[in-house]
């Protein structure tokens, strides 16, 4: 049996992925283990819309037409834990609290497709700054 090199493997994910066309990445806290901030099932379908949505406007691949996709994790718990789920753009650095299925729409329309970040749900807009070494 043939071992892949691990190189050769993780170049396939970044394929794959399409790691490299990364614009935007979505982390969206839901399904935690302690749900602290929404109710857990509810954070659950917001997830599931959220990559059912980004598929369904192409959003999640890069293509001819449009050279970079947006990325999106699930994470267990982004530490606010109240008022969720809570969802954070980067590298915007916007702070979204309760987001539902309609505020998800709303995100992607507004602030992925056309740069304008949703007042009514933000809490937080703090890019990343630069690093100084
Ligand atoms: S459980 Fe949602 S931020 Fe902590």
């Amino acid at each position: 049996m043939t071992i892949e090199p691990i190189q050769e493997k993780l170049a396939n994910s970044v394929d794959s992925l399409g790691l490299q066309f990364i614009q935007r990445h979505i982390f969206i806290c839901a399904e935690a283990t302690k749900p602290e901030c929404c109710d857990r099932a509810a954070s659950i379908e917001v997830w599931n819309y959220l990559k059912r949505r980004l598929r369904e406007l192409n959003l999640d691949q890069a293509t001819s037409d449009r050279p970079s996709c947006i990325f999106r994790t699930k994470a267990n718990c982004l530490r606010v834990c109240h008022s969720g789920p809570i969802l954070v753009v980067y590298p915007d650095g916007t702070w979204y609290h309760s987001v539902t299925k309609e505020v998800v729409d709303r995100i992607l329309t507004e602030h992925i497709i056309g740069n304008q970040p949703v007042q009514d749900y933000l809490f937080l807009t703090h890019p990343l700054p630069p690093v100084n070494n």
